[in-house]
């Protein structure tokens, strides 16, 4: 009799738990990722992966929009169409995929835009890190390190990407105390290849260039190949922004990059977010991420943050 009341009583303990855990509300996040061909990239979607993996009621749902606005727009239509509890975009273009995200979030489907921004108000939260003060930080570097003088090639990130623009505003604001000279600007739309190429009309055109500022690690490698391939790379400094640890950290520390300035992928802190704003907690609208600088001088310490 006693065991039988025992096992009766186990039973509804064991169906209690089950009930709360069955009750525990699972969540589906919809990521549309704007393009899967850079490091950085694969980087931002492993993070968000990781952060999600220690939430066992959290499911994110990947798509890749290969580059291209329209299928972009198509996922974010596709996320709501299916549902999801949230929506994490990083969008390829601002203007192209402001719309998509507006109509997310008038249906009610919190949006958090991150690390490219989209225009307007009309999404829940962005985080990113702060580009005009990573440019900024990184053209007062350069004229430091060069005495506030020298030629620049400036290889630009997707002109009509945040980003790229911010990241071009910044730097000509962190040199403008000094002489340095722009004498060569393209924008490589984010690519090495392509950044290898300007760089490779750069060098035809021009005998002195002393710097190489691109906006992102990629491009600055690609430029760094281009000024080898002529025996031009030592005259120069070349420096870049994204300082992964097996891009533009590693490029410091061969020597390739005199700088790379980190720009975080924001991917835990997009899962922190999402967990809160599913659980109805008040976030702001946009979370700034700090960033570090990464030189030869630091790179064994993990870099100095940067400040201002
Ligand atoms: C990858 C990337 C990074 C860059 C970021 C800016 O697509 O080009 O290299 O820092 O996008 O949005």
């Amino acid at each position: 009799m006693n065991g039988r009341i025992i096992f009766v009583f186990f039973l509804l303990a064991l169906f209690t738990a089950m009930g709360v855990q069955g009750r525990q509300k699972q969540w589906i996040i919809g990521m549309s990722q704007c393009n899967l061909g850079e490091p950085w990239r694969v980087q931002m979607n492993a993070d968000i992966k990781k952060a999600a993996e220690a939430h066992p009621n959290v499911s994110v749902v990947f798509k890749d929009a290969q580059n291209d606005n329209l299928r972009q727009s198509a996922h974010v239509g596709e996320f709501v169409r299916a549902g999801v509890d949230l929506i994490i975009i990083s969008p390829k273009e601002a203007v192209p995929l402001t719309r998509p995200v507006r109509e997310a979030y008038q249906k009610g489907i919190p949006v958090i835009v991150l690390d490219r921004k989209v225009q307007g108000n009309d999404f829940t939260c962005f985080i990113g890190a702060d580009n005009k003060k990573i440019g900024r930080a990184a053209g007062k570097w350069i004229a430091a390190l060069r005495g506030g003088e020298g030629n620049v090639v400036e290889l630009k990130g997707l002109m009509t990407s945040t980003p790229g623009q911010d990241r071009h505003s910044g730097f000509r604001e962190g040199i403008r105390s000094s002489a340095m000279k722009i004498v060569f600007e393209a924008d490589m739309k984010w690519l090495e290849p392509n950044a290898r190429k300007e760089m490779e009309s750069a060098l035809a055109r021009y005998n002195a260039i002393d710097v190489v500022y691109a906006h992102n690690d990629p491009g600055a490698h690609g430029a760094y190949l281009a000024a080898k391939a002529s025996g031009r790379e030592a005259s120069m400094t070349f420096i870049g922004i994204d300082g992964l640890p097996h891009e533009g950290q590693m490029y410091v520390k061969q020597g390739i990059l005199s700088a790379s300035f980190e720009y975080p992928t924001g991917g835990r802190e997009a899962i922190e977010t999402a967990l809160s704003i599913l659980n109805g907690r008040q976030v702001p609208k946009e979370i700034t991420l700090k960033s570090r600088v990464f030189t030869g001088d630091n790179i064994d310490k993990g870099g100095a943050l940067l400040e201002e």
